[in-house]
């Protein structure tokens, strides 16, 4: 049973943040003489949350569009039961810091919507909800720091400190132990094969049906000269997988052996040395994922750690206890510390540093191998919309639309995805650890027409969407009676016209009506975005019969920043101008949409 001065805390996460910042909640109450568990949301016993007398802190990252993290949702369904009397949860006091981007139009929405069940079924809030935004210029620390704050205030209020205690500074705390240990093999002992090392990542990243695929093609879809590299890459399964239109294959990616080499290169590590990785004495398994692992550590630094990720909270806390130089030493304390969220702002997270940037400013900052291990994040997987049908059930091949992220930094430092990397440069033959899960959007009854809003790699998944329907047409020999209306974004016809003969060609069939939306001016025609297009005449009154006679379904993919909300406003102003509604009609009228999943998004940051 919890003993008095202990508190228990639960993270809820999808990629790893929430995990952070649970254990990094963890680590400070030592600071408060309190003990801490720290427990990821899928092992936590229902019936825990009921008779356990701690205080709980739920740590609820936001994932999809507005929806709660996949490890979550067996309990949020017990929790939803309609059958649980209202005060089933009457002895659990508890706290939300729910962490989100406010870029997203259900922004934290998953800890919004705990904080309210928890409190509807007689649990108790011992302070208010907390809220992180990405988009903060501290990113989440922005609102953690102050939410902490009253955290504290509240747990010395209940448990105050022992006689003869202060409240420790986190250099008083001292370093944090490392987690794993690292024994040194010989050169050519035997190391994990490729599939045993994916077998580990995908159970360290708890992904249950980790498959692989292999690359069949890989193509540029923009003219060698244009900016940006969009690809088309076909990619065959195996095992064949589950699919349908609307639905997202998760990539593993690697490092790219330039960018190993350049970090082997600085820390002076030996990529052919082969480790046995360990977890350290009492290191909680939840922490140590990678125990077991026998690798090289060129393997290590190209398929397991990110040694891209800009530096998280974890790294900066540790630096300074690793670090050898006083000024450096100093300097790392600064940014370790509440006070110097600043600072740390404007050196690491503004330009998003990778970790080699952090490594050379700070030469005396070398970390022992098994602290890197801690230092640094597993590399996270990245979802692409599937933009093939499937071919088969289960399906053996699917396709996917990348843009390939690449850009200068304000320090002119040039970057690219570590995805994009790996995918650009991925040859027919490479092999790829992933799987499928499900997409937030579905092929509506094939009676029902759709308005599909999709700018640049936002058409992907509506490839899908026109390829299924277009073959069951062919298979029947029919046409539509009204066709699909697809309005889609890009630069300048010459140089990013994706998938523009395929687009033809199911327009000449009869299937869809393409709109297309050039971002540069094109001989005489001024620059339009897709939201321009739609306000036009003649498609704003082709739209409006669409949704209004037809019952149509409007599907808007792509960028998550402006684009979604520019779309919205231009369907209230389709409604007023070609439905004749007054404004405030057509602004419910659009809710309506929304509410009866008539309206349906699929968007990234
Ligand atoms: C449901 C879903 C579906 C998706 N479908 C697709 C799809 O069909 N096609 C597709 O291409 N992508 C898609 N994505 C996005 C994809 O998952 C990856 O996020 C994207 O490919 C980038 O991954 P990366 O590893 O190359 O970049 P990362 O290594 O993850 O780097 C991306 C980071 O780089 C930084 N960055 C990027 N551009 C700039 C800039 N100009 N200035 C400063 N910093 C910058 C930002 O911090 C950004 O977060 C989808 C995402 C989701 C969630
Ligand atoms: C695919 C994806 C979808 C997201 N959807 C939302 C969202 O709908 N609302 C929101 O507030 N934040 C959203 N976010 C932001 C995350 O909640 C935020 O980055 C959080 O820190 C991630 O925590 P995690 O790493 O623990 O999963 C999304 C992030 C990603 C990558």
């Amino acid at each position: 049973m919890a003993s008095e001065r202990a508190i228990r805390i639960i993270y809820v996460t999808e990629t790893g943040t929430a995990r952070d910042v649970g254990e990094f909640i963890g680590r400070e109450a030592g600071r408060y003489a309190l003990t801490a568990s720290v427990e990821d949301v899928a092992g936590v016993e229902p019936a825990s949350l009921a008779t356990d007398s701690r205080v709980t802190v739920w740590v609820v990252a936001t994932t999809g569009q507005g929806e709660m993290p996949t490890r979550i949702r067996p309990l949020w369904r017990l929790l939803l039961r309609k059958s649980l009397p209202r005060n089933a949860l009457a002895g659990h006091s508890f706290a939300v810091f729910a962490l989100g981007d406010s870029g997203y139009r259900l922004y934290n929405a998953a800890g919004r919507k705990l904080f309210k069940r928890l409190s509807q079924l007689g649990a108790y809030p011992v302070i208010p909800r907390g809220e992180g935004d990405d988009q903060h210029p501290h990113g989440l620390d922005g609102a953690l720091h102050p939410w902490l704050d009253l955290l504290w205030e509240h747990l010395l209020l209940r448990h105050p400190l022992p006689p003869g205690h202060t409240v420790l500074t986190r250099q008083e705390l001292g370093c944090p132990p490392p987690r794993y240990q690292l024994e040194l093999l010989p050169r050519d002992a035997p190391c994990a094969s490729p599939t045993e090392r994916d077998a580990v990542r995908g159970a360290a990243l708890r992904i249950a049906d980790l498959g692989s695929a292999k690359v069949v093609s890989n193509a540029r879809l923009t003219a060698l000269d244009h900016w940006q590299d969009v690809r088309h890459i076909e990619l065959a399964l195996d095992p064949p997988a589950a699919y349908v239109p609307g639905d997202v294959i998760n990539i593993l990616p690697s490092n790219t052996p330039a960018m190993v080499d350049a970090f082997a290169e600085l820390l002076n590590l030996d990529l052919d040395a082969v480790v046995s990785i360990e977890a350290a004495p009492d290191a909680p398994p939840a922490s140590t994922p990678l125990a077991g692992l026998v690798v090289s550590l060129r393997d290590l630094f190209t398929h397991v750690i990110d040694i891209t990720a800009s530096p998280r909270r974890y790294f900066f806390e540790l630096a300074p206890w690793l670090a050898s130089d006083d000024r450096e030493v100093e300097r790392l304390t600064e940014f370790a510390s509440p006070g110097g969220q600043d600072e740390l702002y404007d050196y690491n997270y503004r330009d998003a540093r990778w970790p080699v940037e952090v490594f050379t400013d700070f030469p005396s900052l070398r970390p022992p191998l098994h602290y890197l291990l801690d230092m640094l994040p597993l590399i996270q997987p990245r979802a692409y919309s599937i933009s093939s049908p499937p071919d088969a059930s289960p399906a053996t091949t699917a396709s996917i639309t990348l843009a390939v992220v690449s850009y200068t930094t304000k320090i002119k430092t040039p970057r690219h995805g570590l995805a994009s990397a790996c995918l650009a440069q991925a040859e027919q033959g490479a092999r790829l650890p992933v799987f499928v899960s499900r997409g937030a959007i579905s092929l509506p009854p094939p009676q029902l027409p759709m308005v599909l809003v999709g700018p640049g790699t936002g058409i992907a998944p509506f490839m899908a969407f026109l390829a299924a329907r277009a073959d069951a047409h062919a298979a029947a020999g029919t046409t539509p009676d009204l066709p699909d209306m697809l309005f889609f974004g890009n630069r300048d016809p010459a140089a990013d016209n994706l998938y523009s003969a395929q687009l033809a060609a199911w327009e000449a069939a009869g299937y869809i009506t393409v709109f297309y939306a050039w971002s540069r001016p094109v001989s005489g025609v001024p620059k339009a975005y897709v939201q321009d297009r739609m306000r036009e005449p003649e498609p704003a009154a082709a739209l409006w019969h669409l949704l209004s006679s037809a019952a149509g379904v409007v599907y808007i993919c792509g960028s998550a920043k402006k684009m979604p909300g520019a779309v919205k406003d231009a369907l209230v102003d389709v409604a007023t101008s070609a439905g004749g509604l007054a404004r405030p009609d057509a602004e419910a009228w659009l809710k309506s949409l929304v509410k009866s999943r008539r309206l349906l998004e699929d968007t990234w940051m």
